[in-house]
């Protein structure tokens, strides 16, 4: 049974604490810093149905996250990568998501960048079935094309991190495809939604896997002594399975 640690937080302090090259891999959807809640088009689109202010989205993270993110693990994938190409190496294996309409008023598709030695690589998933996924979050990604993103690595990673997990659906993959899964998220109300997506999907894949009421999950959701007044809560367990923190100088 696939395993989740959530934090509730700044992301630049958590991955500060981790240990180089402690984390198997990185799949994440940072803010695009394009202020897209309130762009025009968005609100027409419906994302104004969020009530969201937009704030997360009014600036690009702090480029020390991609550093940080660079020195945990050789393999990452990165949602909007090209908001980020300053921040980033160059890359020949950038993933596509064909959202299969054109020269609509909205993009065509969505790009991410990969650190993975592969060609590029494209999934045709419709727009029309995004939206009728989506309700969680202004920059939702739907199942399918997070869980298609996470096979492009080979072999499954034991572990993936997501410093920027929005409602959770990295998390929610990783619980479908078997891998624990470690995420972090500023905002209470995205944190919450998170919690209860992933906790629902790794309860489902329980129940399917038909294990006996005594194996089902019971996340503990508390405080969490380890990270301090940083992150109020931490669902989930993932005990000897988080990557090391970083030893203390
Ligand atoms: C593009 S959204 C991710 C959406 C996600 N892919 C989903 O499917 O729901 C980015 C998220 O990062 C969060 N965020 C922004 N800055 C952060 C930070 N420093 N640490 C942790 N989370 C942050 C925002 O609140 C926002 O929910």
């Amino acid at each position: 049974m696939a395993k989740f640690t959530l934090h509730h937080g700044d992301c630049l302090p958590f991955l500060q604490s981790l240990e180089s090259g402690s984390v198997e891999a990185i799949v994440t959807d940072p803010p695009y810093g394009i202020n897209i809640v309130n762009r025009w088009g968005a609100a027409k689109f419906g994302y104004r149905q969020y009530q969201d202010d937009g704030e997360w989205d009014k600036q690009r993270p702090d480029p020390e996250i991609f550093v940080q993110m660079l020195r945990l693990s050789k393999t990452l994938i990165v949602w909007g990568g090209n908001y980020f190409t300053d921040y980033l190496p160059p890359s020949g294996h950038w993933l596509v998501w064909d959202k299969g309409q054109r020269d609509f008023s909205l993009a065509d598709g969505e790009l991410a960048w990969s650190s993975l030695s592969k060609a590029v690589r494209i999934i045709s998933y419709p727009r029309a079935l995004a939206i009728k996924e989506n309700g969680k979050h202004p920059t939702q990604k739907p199942l399918a094309v997070m869980k298609w993103c996470i096979a492009q690595i080979g072999e499954y990673p034991k572990t993936i991190l997501d410093p920027f997990m929005g409602s959770g659906s990295t998390g929610v993959a990783c619980m479908q495809m078997g891998i624990d899964f470690i995420g972090c998220e500023i905002s209470k109300k995205y944190y919450s939604i998170a919690t209860k997506r992933i906790s629902d999907a790794a309860s489902q894949e329980v129940m399917f896997k038909q294990n006996t009421p005594n194996n089902r999950l019971h996340p503990d959701v508390g405080d969490s002594p380890a990270q301090g007044s940083l992150f109020t809560l931490e669902a989930g367990s993932a005990a000897g399975k988080s990557p090391k923190p970083a030893p203390r100088r």
